[in-house]
């Protein structure tokens, strides 16, 4: 116990929510869910994403918070407490730190495009309305090796300086204080988005239900998404989970995030749609569509330089939420699991292995662009192992302990908070869908992600 009394911890319940909500928008908020969601069936598209969250985002990621708050340990060493007699559960663990390490490889990488952005902006270079001039913008950003992996760095430094500080000091605080100032500017993009001439149109891309577009694939697409975009099935939740307090309601919390961050999705697509409609751009996915449409299409606004800026300012504190939740497994797990190690130790090594590898991923898109692992560049490696293959697996097997092993009884005390919720009827929902739904649906995208249908 001793060790557990003095264990940093989040501070307040507006920052439990903050910090949980920080590390579910990210990148997938602003470029992967309003593209996804325009392109296959507007309205349709969101009411099988919602599902998705239902069935299989909220199960996983309550599952998570309740076994990290039981054990309030790091995601490794909470699978060594709840399951003391089998130690292969250990590697579902071992499994998410390997995924934090992947995933915060090429994570990193595409933020230190953006904050690259938000200087280019400000200094007027984007300021085109011709695409091919983006276009060539972003090349520049991402061929050039010195200077990517330099923003890398610089990126991977900032998060390292803020989780020094801590759960509470550090990682609460600094959500704390950018949540509210990304939702103000996101608001107000909206707004300007919105009272464009031609609004409608983009608001019809994003909200036109059309069902004839929703195919299985589709659906397997938006629970892979609901995973990445709940930030679970690889510990992320689970440590978070361990910084939770003894009286937060972990499934009421784990709803409003889940909510907040589908609002802040949708309020991405507000944003972006009606000014691309506006001014005659296509709608591009991925990388495209925040690189190379957005300063283009806010290049086309009067006073389009703030917007532009103000945009790649937001998207930026979007991601750095996602990137302390990220730091955080390996750092918590260094500090507590066997190692020993101070914070500032175990923040330095974490930040100098995703400075290492890191490397490859950037240089995918320059001088390593040929070198491949399994027909994937690095880049793409990193996120298909991640993606694909851990997160889905660590899903599986986390839904599988919690709906079959963790035990009802188990399950009533941790969720109720020991009988002071009134929440019986949520936790019988929870129990049953954890058990019987929950795992055939992951199977399900594991499969697919491997190919096998
Ligand atoms: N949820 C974040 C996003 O939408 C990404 C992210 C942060 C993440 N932490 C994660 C994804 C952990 C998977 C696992 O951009």
């Amino acid at each position: 116990m001793s060790v557990h009394a003095n264990r940093d911890g989040f501070a307040t319940k507006l920052g439990v929510l903050t910090a949980t909500l920080g590390s579910a928008v990210g990148l997938g908020n602003i470029w992967k869910f309003p593209y996804m969601a325009g392109e296959n069936g507007g309205a349709a598209f969101l009411f099988i994403y919602l599902a998705a969250t239902i069935v299989v985002g909220l199960p996983v990621m309550i599952s998570e918070i309740m076994m990290g708050r039981h054990a309030r340990a790091n995601a490794i060493t909470t699978w060594k407490k709840v399951a003391p007699n089998n130690s292969l559960w250990m590697l579902v663990g071992v499994c998410g730190v390997l995924a934090a390490f992947a995933i915060m490889s090429f994570y990193a990488d595409v933020v230190g495009w953006i904050f690259s952005y938000i200087f280019q902006a400000l200094s007027g270079s984007l300021s085109s309305t011709d695409p091919a001039v983006a276009k060539a913008a972003f090349n520049a950003t991402v061929s050039s090796p010195i200077t990517a992996i330099a923003w890398q760095w610089g990126v991977l430094a900032l998060v390292s300086v803020i989780i020094l500080g801590g759960v509470s000091k550090g990682i609460e605080k600094t959500t704390k204080t950018l949540m509210p100032i990304l939702l103000v500017m996101l608001v107000i993009v909206c707004i300007r988005s919105l009272t464009l001439p031609k609004a409608m149109d983009g608001l019809a891309f994003l909200f036109n239900p059309d069902f004839s577009k929703v195919t299985g694939e589709v659906v397997l697409m938006a629970m892979g998404l609901a995973f990445f975009k709940l930030s679970i099935g690889m510990g992320t939740m689970m440590t978070y989970g361990s910084y939770f307090r003894s009286d937060a309601n972990m499934p009421l919390t784990a709803t409003r995030v889940m909510l907040a961050d589908l609002t802040i999705s949708l309020l991405a697509g507000i944003a972006i749609f009606p000014a691309v409609f506006n001014y005659g751009f296509e709608p591009a996915a991925g990388p495209g569509l925040l690189f190379m449409t957005i300063p283009a299409v806010f290049s086309s606004m009067p006073f389009g330089q703030i917007f532009m800026t103000a945009f790649f300012v937001l998207t930026a504190i979007a991601t750095i939420g996602a990137m302390l939740s990220l730091f955080e497994v390996p750092v918590a797990f260094m500090i507590e699991g066997g190692l020993g190690w101070s914070r500032a130790k175990s923040t330095i090594v974490t930040a100098l292995l995703l400075g290492g590898f890191g490397i490859p991923a950037t240089l995918s898109f320059s001088t390593m662009s040929d070198v491949t692992l399994f027909g994937l560049n690095f880049f793409d490696f990193y996120d298909y192992l991640s993606s694909n293959l851990l997160m889905p697996i660590g899903g599986f097997f986390i839904c599988i302990f919690a709906g079959w092993k963790w035990g009802k009884e188990r399950m009533q005390e941790s969720l109720s908070n020991n009988g002071t919720l009134n929440n019986t009827m949520i936790i019988s929902a929870y129990a049953f869908i954890v058990k019987w739904v929950t795992p055939l649906l992951v199977l399900t995208v594991l499969l697919k992600g491997l190919n096998v249908f």
